[in-house]
């Protein structure tokens, strides 16, 4: 089978995303599976993960490197973190933090069935309350319906991100206001993180994951000190 690459360790096969298993045999969430000479590969649906549609819809920032540590908020069951402790690998550690103790439920089995996620029962807009365990990571990735998502991500960032590191949200518009034109939404947000005194956050990207998720921006920053 034709085997191309949108980045390392996501494999576009049949034109679509998919992780080499480090678990194989077991399944996230039904994904289809390719058995192919060299491993299980599991098809990463940019319809069940915003990472996946950002991706699809030319993504260019990707710092999800073997052996990175990530800080993802919003793990809920646990379905795009599965995939990113695929192309991670089991030096790296995500660590999954979820205000849902019914998601919390589901993600840990993920957890007790993959080593290198970590499951954190809190509220992402209280990093203090998880901060000194996280310690420093390269990426943190924020995918929260939420009112403050900016702040969120901006908090996080302060607390946890090294200088160099990439902070990833997907803001969706309707959270925040659901009269409001969302291009003037993502505007705001994004300004706001950017405005915050302690996050030095810097835009390196940002890309709309229309027709996969209605009114969603994906947008990447990186910690300029
Ligand atoms: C859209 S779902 C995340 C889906 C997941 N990122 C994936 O792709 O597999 C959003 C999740 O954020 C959680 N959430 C909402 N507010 C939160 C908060 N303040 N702190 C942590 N998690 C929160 C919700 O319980 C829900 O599970």
């Amino acid at each position: 089978m034709k085997r191309e690459v949108f980045f390392p360790g996501v494999y576009k096969l049949r034109g679509q995303p998919y992780t080499r298993s480090i678990t194989p045999g077991f399944k996230v969430h039904g994904e289809k599976i390719l058995r192919l000479p060299d491993g299980e590969f599991r098809h990463w649906a940019p319809e069940h993960s915003k990472l996946s549609a950002a991706m699809v819809q030319g993504l260019k920032t990707f710092p999800f490197k073997t052996g990175a540590k990530v800080l993802y908020l919003g793990a809920a069951q646990g379905v795009t973190c599965s995939f990113l402790s695929d192309v991670i690998g089991p030096d790296g550690e995500i660590f999954g933090v979820e205000i849902s103790k019914r998601a919390l439920r589901d993600l840990i089995f993920v957890c007790e069935k993959r080593g290198n996620i970590f499951p954190i029962l809190a509220d992402a807009s209280q990093p203090q309350e998880y901060a000194a365990d996280v310690g420093k990571v390269d990426v943190v990735f924020e995918d929260v319906a939420a009112r403050e998502q900016d702040d969120i991500l901006a908090h996080n960032a302060t607390a946890c991100l090294k200088t160099g590191g990439y902070a990833m949200l997907a803001i969706k518009a309707r959270s925040i206001d659901s009269a409001a034109n969302p291009d003037s939404i993502y505007e705001k947000v994004i300004a706001k993180i950017l405005a915050d005194p302690h996050a030095h956050l810097e835009l390196v990207e940002k890309v709309r994951l229309d027709p996969y998720e209605a009114d969603h921006m994906f947008a990447v920053f990186v910690k300029k000190k």
